[in-house]
């Protein structure tokens, strides 16, 4: 395969961006995702790419359910933070503004363009991630945030990926990591036949 040609044209796929979140006996998780896509029209379905390592993948097994809200573009800030590991960032949803969806409590944001709510229908292996199916059972658009306003607020999308497998920190002799919102990942950066591979966003 032609690596160099992958990593470019990979690069002209266009992402929107997402908080994907559920609940699971009591707990609230929610994690920044943006391999999210539309999946049928009838039934209403949604796709979303979670991967293996993550919080939010064994949840939403458990709760058979999650929700998808729509960030606006003001709230790159609150996808930076979303987007740290639980590890990193145990409670990432304390002190952020949410509501339960209707038929899983699965917390929505109360700030975002608009959410829908899903019942998982199929998973499916993906590599390193796992490929979630839901249909959605119930949606609301906010509509403070989208009536009524003479610049209506938009959703945040990019035809480069904001998603960067990389960032993990500062590195020795470097300065400080990238501000939450810059769209990289913070993430452990993975090392292919040894060599890091870098982040095209911030370079590191
Ligand atoms: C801009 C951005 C987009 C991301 N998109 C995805 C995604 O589509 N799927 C995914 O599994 N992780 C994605 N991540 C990484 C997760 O948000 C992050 O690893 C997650 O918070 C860790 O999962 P956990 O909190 O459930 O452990 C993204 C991170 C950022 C910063």
């Amino acid at each position: 395969m032609d690596d160099a040609a992958k990593k470019t044209v990979l690069t002209h796929f266009s992402y929107g961006l997402y908080a994907l979140t559920v609940k699971h006996d009591g707990e609230e998780h929610g994690m920044t995702a943006n391999w999210v896509t539309q999946a049928s029209f009838e039934p209403p379905m949604v796709a979303v790419a979670v991967e293996n390592s993550s919080m939010t993948i064994g949840m939403i097994r458990d709760a058979h359910h999650f929700a998808v809200s729509v960030f606006e573009q003001s709230q790159r800030d609150l996808a930076g933070k979303l987007g740290r590991t639980s590890e990193q960032a145990p409670n990432k949803l304390k002190g952020i503004k949410t509501k339960p969806a209707p038929v899983s409590a699965a917390p929505v944001l109360a700030d975002a363009l608009g959410w829908v709510e899903c019942r998982v229908v199929a998973t499916l292996p993906s590599g390193d991630h796992t490929l979630v199916l839901g249909e959605v059972v119930a949606a609301k658009t906010l509509a403070s945030r989208t009536q009524g306003n003479s610049r209506p607020p938009q959703a945040t999308a990019r035809t480069r990926p904001s998603r960067r497998r990389s960032c993990s920190g500062p590195e020795p002799g470097r300065a400080n990591p990238p501000a939450s919102g810059t769209g990289c990942d913070p993430r452990p950066r993975r090392r292919r036949g040894g060599q890091v591979r870098a982040c095209p966003t911030c370079s590191r």
